[in-house]
Formats: C-alpha cells, sequence, structure tokens
C-alpha cells in the first residue's frame, strides 16, 4: 500500500517537471503617437525559460528590456511595476549574474539597428512560466528608452516604451 503510494508521487512528479509550457507576449507602445511594438515567445525548456524577442520601431541603439512584476501596461508601463524580484535582490544580468545577484526579470538589452527592429534570444535557467520559485506568466515585458547600463537601483533605462503582458497559451 505505502509502496504504491511513494510510486505514485514519483510518476506524478515525473510527469510535472517533464511538461513544458509555452506563452507569449505581444508589446505594444506606452505612448500615444509611438509605433513601437514586437513580440515575444516564451517556452519552458529543459534547460530554462527560452524567450525570444523582436521588436520593429523603436529608436536605433541599445534598450533596456525587463520582466516588470505585473501583467498591465496601463499609465505608459507603470502599472506593470517594478522588475520581477521575487527575492529581494539588487539589480543585475540575470544570466551573468544568476538569481542572487539579478532580479528575476533583468533580461538586459536589446540591440535595435538602423532599421527600427532588434532580435534577443536568451535561455533563463531556472526561471519558468508558470510554477515553480520564478514564474513569469502574467507578468509583463517592458521595453525602455536608454540602455540598462546595469547600475543600481534600476539601471537607469529610463521610461518605458513598450510593454506587453505574458500570456500562457499551452502547453
Ligand atoms: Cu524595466
Ligand atoms: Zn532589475
Amino acid at each position: 500500500m505505502r509502496y504504491g503510494w511513494v510510486l505514485g508521487a514519483i510518476i506524478l512528479v515525473g510527469g510535472s517537471s517533464a511538461c513544458a509550457e509555452s506563452g507569449n507576449a505581444d508589446l505594444s507602445a506606452t505612448q500615444f503617437g509611438s509605433a513601437v511594438f514586437g513580440t515575444a515567445t516564451l517556452t519552458d525548456t529543459p534547460k530554462g525559460l527560452r524567450v525570444v524577442v523582436q521588436v520593429a520601431h523603436v529608436p536605433p541603439g541599445t534598450h533596456g528590456l525587463h520582466i516588470h512584476q505585473y501583467g498591465s501596461c496601463g499609465n505608459e508601463g507603470k502599472a506593470a511595476g517594478g522588475h520581477y524580484n521575487p527575492s529581494g535582490v539588487k539589480h543585475g544580468f540575470l544570466p551573468r549574474d544568476g538569481f542572487r545577484g539579478a532580479h528575476a526579470g533583468d533580461l538586459g538589452n536589446i540591440e535595435v539597428g538602423a532599421d527600427g527592429t532588434g532580435t534577443l534570444d536568451l535561455t533563463l535557467k531556472d526561471l519558468r512560466l508558470g510554477g515553480g520559485k520564478y514564474s513569469v506568466g502574467g507578468r509583463a515585458i517592458i521595453l525602455h528608452e536608454k540602455v540598462d547600463d546595469f547600475s543600481q537601483p534600476l539601471g537607469n533605462a529610463g521610461g518605458r516604451i513598450g510593454c506587453g503582458p505574458i500570456v500562457i497559451t499551452g502547453e
């Protein structure tokens, strides 16, 4: 009897860790008259959460890109709240600094070329769309006016020019 229960628990745990969710975020301009837009696709993979972001009609240069706390883009993106920071740590660059040295939403920067487009492709270890300690479904991706220079407290990236709520779309 007890053996059967343990076996069942193992199967359940194995099943949930193998389930990969996918989602997306449609980024749009936070300011009237701006044509900024973009798309993000998010996929849980065995190596972590893969985030692919493509933007267009963005001023050329380097722009900070983060996951912010709330999935709301009102009030010129301010409704999304601060950087997603469940561990209460300092600002940084998640792929470099990990969860102890960076907010869980610190995706760094996206490079935008002369044609106004840019792409970022990151896989973030231990970040997930749903479940686990660091889950990003229902939050928002924010594109900033300026470069994230990784200074404290928030990287000095200026205003929020694009925003998109992260929606879980399927498995
Ligand atoms: Cu931000
Ligand atoms: Zn941050």
